[in-house]
């Protein structure tokens, strides 16, 4: 357990050091949940699925991409900003940012790129994606409906090798 969270919270500070991801502190996602919030949980989120599924994943990858799936750091509730399409636009603007921020591999990319899919057409193509993509649903819907912060999500972690899970 403690090093899944070690890993979180080392890829946290990194992105923190690194380039624009506290940003994410300024902008509310759902409810009174903001972009930075959201993202750890989904990032935590997507670790327990991993877990409970017994998956083997690239977990560097699949926590850097679920950090940064919503890297998009504007307002998305400001209309006048003309983003009338964030559902649709913000996995594009959110790549785009990241890439400019931060060093991203394949599995990155497809994670941000698809993470909304249904909405957007195309399906992740990384097993990472799709993990993201059902963590951030959940954490979505527990933050709307049910006005979550999160706290509670602790992937029940077993002891784990280096090499396990990658
Ligand atoms: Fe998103
Ligand atoms: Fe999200």
């Amino acid at each position: 357990m403690d090093h899944i969270h070690e890993m979180i919270d080392q890829k946290i500070e990194e992105l923190e050091r690194e380039g624009n991801f506290k940003k994410e502190k300024l902008f509310l996602q759902h409810g009174t949940t903001t972009v930075y919030e959201h993202s750890v949980a989904v990032a935590k989120m997507s670790c327990l699925i991993v877990m409970q599924l017994h998956l083997t994943v690239d977990l560097d990858a699949l926590i850097y991409g679920a950090l940064l799936h919503d890297y998009f750091l504007y307002d998305w509730h400001d209309k006048s900003r003309g983003e009338r399409w964030h559902g649709l636009t913000h996995p594009i603007t959110s790549l785009r940012n990241a890439d400019r921020d931060y060093h991203l591999g394949t599995i990155e990319k497809d994670i941000i790129r698809h993470h909304m899919f249904p909405l957007t057409l195309t399906p992740p193509r990384t097993k990472e994606g799709w993990v993201v993509c059902m963590a951030d649903k959940i954490c979505a819907t527990r933050e709307t409906v049910f006005r979550t912060r999160h706290e509670d999500i602790q992937p029940p972690m077993p002891p784990m090798g280096p090499e396990v899970g990658v």
